[in-house]
Formats: C-alpha cells, sequence, structure tokens
C-alpha cells in the first residue's frame, strides 16, 4: 500500500474550488436520465454523451476527477485516446464506481444492501491498469416506517469498509457513500438522526477494517426534510445541521467530506454547499461530487443533437464553476443570471 500516493490523491481530490463530477451512472441509470431528453441508450450515444462532457473546454479549472462506469473507463476519444488519458492529460483524477448495485437485504423489507466484494481485489488492480486512481462505493439507507434498521446500517457499514481496505491495497483511493435517501416525508431531524447512526457504524467499521481515513473521502448526503415533508428546512438549517453533525461524528483525519445532490435541484444542492462553506473553518474540506445536479442542465442543452454540443459543454462549465465558487464560500444568486 503506498500510503503517500493515497494522501496526496485524496488531498488533491478536494483542492480548494475544485470537485467530482460523476458520472458513472450504470446502464439502467443511464438509460433511465437519457429517457427523459428522449435519447435512447445506446453504446453509441452514451460514449457520445461522455466525450461531450470529458472533453468540456477548461473544465480541469473546476473538476479535479470524473468517476466512470466500467463500460466508459474502457471507451476512448475519437482520435483514439483512452478516456482515462484524456482526463489524466488535463489533470482531472480518472475514479470508477466499483460496487454492483443495492440489492434487497434479506429479511428486511424494503432495506438493502450493497453487493460487489466477491472478485473486488482482481477488478481494482485492472482498473487501476486502466489509470483509475480513486473509486467509489454507494449504499442507500432508506427512512421509513422501523427504518433504518441498524442491520442495514450495519451491513452496509460492514461491506463499505471492506471496500475501502481493498482500494488502498490496490492504492486506489476509496470514496465511501452511504446515501441517506430523499425520499420520504421524514423531517429534518429524522434525517439527521438517520445520518448520525449511518456515519457511527460507517466510521466504527472503518476502524474495525483499519482503513487509513487520510487517504480516504467521504461522499455524503445532506441533512435534509424528506422530499415530501410539508415543512421544509431552510438552507441555513440544511447547512448548520448538517455541519455540526459531521462535526460530531466524521473524523478530522479524513481530509474532505464531498455531497451527492440525491435529487436537490442544482441551484439548491449550489446553495447549501455555499451555506456549509460561510460557516468558517471546518477540519474536512467541504466540496461536491454531484451526478445530477451538475448533470441536468447538460442534459437538457445536449438532447441527443451533435449539434448542441458547445452549449452542453457551457452548461456543464457553468455549473461547475458555481460550484466551485460555492466550495470557497462565495457563490450568489447574481451568479445564476450571469451565468
Ligand atoms: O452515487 C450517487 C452519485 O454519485 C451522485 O448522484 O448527485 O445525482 O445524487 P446525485
Amino acid at each position: 500500500m503506498n500510503t503517500s500516493q493515497l494522501i496526496t490523491v485524496a488531498n488533491a481530490l478536494v483542492e480548494p474550488g475544485k470537485g467530482l463530477l460523476a458520472a458513472d451512472e450504470s446502464g439502467p441509470t443511464i438509460a433511465k436520465r437519457f429517457r427523459e431528453i428522449d435519447v435512447e441508450s445506446t453504446e453509441e450515444n452514451r460514449l457520445a454523451y461522455r466525450r461531450l462532457l470529458f472533453t468540456t473546454p477548461e473544465i480541469e479549472r473546476y473538476l479535479s476527477g470524473i468517476i466512470l462506469f466500467d463500460e466508459t473507463i474502457r471507451q476512448s476519444a475519437s482520435d483514439g485516446t483512452p478516456l482515462p488519458k484524456v482526463l489524466s492529460d488535463k489533470g482531472v483524477v480518472p475514479g470508477i464506481k466499483v460496487d454492483k448495485g443495492a440489492k434487497p437485504l434479506a429479511g428486511f423489507g424494503e432495506e438493502k444492501v450493497t453487493e460487489g466484494l466477491d472478485g473486488l481485489r482482481e477488478r481494482l488492480a485492472e482498473y487501476y491498469e486502466l489509470g483509475a486512481r480513486f473509486a467509489k462505493w454507494r449504499s442507500v439507507i432508506a427512512i421509513g416506517e422501523g427504518m433504518p434498521t441498524t442491520a442495514c446500517m450495519e451491513a452496509n457499514a460492514h461491506a463499505l469498509a471492506r471496500y475501502a481496505a481493498l482500494c488502498q491495497e490496490a492504492d486506489i483511493v476509496p470514496i465511501v457513500e452511504p446515501e441517506v435517501l430523499i425520499d420520504g416525508e421524514h423531517t429534518i431531524e429524522q434525517c439527521r438522526q438517520a445520518t448520525a447512526e449511518t456515519w457511527y457504524h460507517l466510521y466504527n467499521q472503518m476502524h474495525r477494517q483499519d482503513v487509513l481515513l487520510e487517504g480516504s473521502l467521504l461522499k455524503a448526503s445532506m441533512v435534509l426534510s424528506g422530499k415530501a415533508c410539508s415543512e421544509q428546512a431552510s438552507v441555513e438549517e440544511v447547512a448548520e445541521e448538517t455541519v455540526s453533525l459531521a462535526r460530531e461524528l466524521v473524523p478530522a483525519a479524513v481530509p474532505g467530506i464531498v455531497f451527492l445532490s440525491g435529487g436537490q435541484s442544482p441551484v439548491r444542492a449550489t446553495q447549501h454547499l455555499d451555506a456549509m462553506n460561510r460557516l468558517g473553518e471546518q477540519p474536512w474540506k467541504l466540496g461536491f461530487s454531484y451526478a445530477r445536479a451538475l448533470q441536468e442542465p447538460v442534459m437538457q442543452a445536449w438532447r441527443g443533437d451533435d449539434g448542441n454540443t458547445e452549449a452542453a459543454q457551457n452548461a456543464l462549465f457553468q455549473r461547475a464553476k458555481l460550484n466551485s465558487e460555492a466550495m470557497l464560500g462565495r457563490y450568489s444568486s447574481d451568479m445564476e443570471e450571469a451565468a
């Protein structure tokens, strides 16, 4: 295990003003996103779309890394350059989603456990050869009647920590992502409680499995009111609850917390990140690792038409720039209008 490389990469991924683009949608997820813009999910269309994202001029000013899916890490640009090399040549670190998805947790109704540990050591060695220097594993925690259960949180935390240890053995920085889902009528207090228990179990297991926290990152969901909750918390409240909870439960040795957008609108996700970064100096950097909140405007501009490439790339550049400002606590709504 190359400890210094892991620490260097983890810190580079959360360099102030730079975040991550999650472009690692699995087959069914990208098909769903494409359906919303009337584009068929063929290999050709997926490649065209991802080439568009990765070749956005000067995107490296605001992105430190991009998370790829297995199909994408094996593909090339039109001149034959492998896509991971296209990124690393620009100074953007290529990452890879390595989990095999959330599957029903036997005996626990609607709850899920993320699978993918079998054969992971071999897959990680191959991904390193293909250029990946960091990885992502997402587990999902639902809030509802009797949920989340300790069994679900523990099972997912155990898998996340074992994945993280395997990544570090392969000199790949693990991003551990326990997403507490936004779906439901729960209040922000219920979300805080579920998130607290989730992070508690996660870092318990990370210690058990001897994961080098300095060479890892947390991909976190924000502490939010459920999507269907009648009383929506304010931006300031979300920022305060999320950061104060992280101060209680996320070890200071972790270099950064990168947030997922989880179904928030692009603007709201940026506002929340900005408000968190206005709360002052924290033990870790607070950055972004958005999929939908960066890509929604890009897909709307592109709609599967090559003629819209420039507009779509412009949309990505602007959204990444606004989130870069939010990471520095310098974002304002006027910037939306200017963009
Ligand atoms: O695993 C989830 C994605 O990487 C983040 O996606 O920003 O659309 O929630 P999202």
